[in-house]
């Protein structure tokens, strides 16, 4: 089966067996995937995959497509804040190419909180909350076991929940104001980190791109005083997000991941005292744990999503 999970510049699919050992992996460059030529790419290279590993299409038994942006039931996209996706035409390409396959459609954090929980941290935790940390904010609910969606497929938004009604805005990719995204992206860190030095008149480190928070770290860890403050807020903002749900679901842990939790030890005390700081003392034990598939918890999310479909699991 294949578990193909879309980001903002590439797509990462995995080619596994049934019981979720991966057997090949590629990493496909997209631009806008919005064209039939673009699709054509996305196919041609996991046709390439399945091959390569000895297979023909026809052994692709389920696929698992996931996207940046919440699906509801019936596979209706809300919208995509990051990233310019026909999602419509993503899976009719796929379809076609594979055609006896089963496909399931998901979002692409709910994809990282069924990958966790089927083979990474979550195994054995029945409620918690996935937060990715990347282009996005992400968050996959996971309750008794199962996946908590939605009536209209936003459950798990958590990106959007808003944490700064006032203050300094950016208007975030949902159309509105104050999101945690604009706060705990990568390229919220990297904001924040900019924003602080120039209220203080230093001189920022040097920041390769828009989203390099391994630079803003960087400065954190050589005692830079201007990247200090800007994960602190990143910290207290999610935090308070954090307790938010902790008011509404409860959960035992939350899986931090995505590209920014690389950093995970840099900041998981900030994070766990800014929760602390916010939540209800009933819920003050509620875990914040690394989660352990890393940038690959999307991918397994996605396969297994698409087993379940298949009814193979
Ligand atoms: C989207 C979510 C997505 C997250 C991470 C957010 O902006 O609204 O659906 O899971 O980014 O890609
Ligand atoms: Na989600
Ligand atoms: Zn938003």
């Amino acid at each position: 089966m294949l578990g193909i999970d879309v980001g903002g510049t590439s797509i990462k699919a995995g080619l596994l067996s049934l019981d979720g050992e991966v057997i090949g992996r590629t990493r496909i460059p997209t631009g806008e995937l919005t064209s039939t030529a673009a699709f054509g790419e996305v196919t041609e290279g996991l046709d390439q995959l399945v091959v390569s590993a000895g297979h023909t299409g026809s052994d692709v038994v389920a696929m698992g497509l996931d996207v940046p942006g919440p699906v509801d039931d019936t596979g209706k996209v809300g919208f995509f804040p990051n990233v310019a996706l026909d999602s419509e035409g993503m899976r009719n390409a796929l379809q076609e190419a594979f055609p006896g396959s089963q496909l399931a459609f998901v979002n692409d954090a709910n994809a990282a909180a069924l990958g966790e929980l089927w083979k990474g941290t979550a195994k054995g935790i029945s409620s918690f909350v996935m937060i990715t940390l990347g282009t996005g904010v992400g968050g996959g609910v996971v309750i008794g076991g199962r996946l908590v969606s939605g009536a209209f497929g936003a459950g798990g938004e958590i990106g959007h929940i808003t944490v700064q009604p006032e203050g300094e805005q950016r208007t975030c990719g949902c159309g509105r104001h104050g999101c945690l995204e604009q706060y705990a992206s990568a390229k919220g860190l990297v904001w924040l980190y900019r924003r602080e030095c120039k209220r203080s008149d230093a001189v920022p480190a040097h920041i390769v791109h828009e989203t390099d928070t391994i630079s803003v770290f960087r400065a954190l860890q050589e005692g830079d005083e201007c990247a200090d403050i800007a994960v602190d807020v990143m910290c207290d903002r999610l935090g308070f997000a954090l307790a938010q749900i902790s008011a509404t679901i409860d959960p035992a842990a939350y899986l931090v991941g995505g590209g920014v939790a690389g950093a995970f030890d840099l900041f998981s005390t900030r994070l766990a005292a800014a929760y602390r700081s916010h939540c209800l003392s009933t819920s003050a034990d509620a875990r914040i744990l690394p989660c352990s598939l890393g940038n690959d918890a999307g991918m397994y999310g996605a396969a297994y999503a698409g087993l379940t479909q298949a009814g193979l699991l």
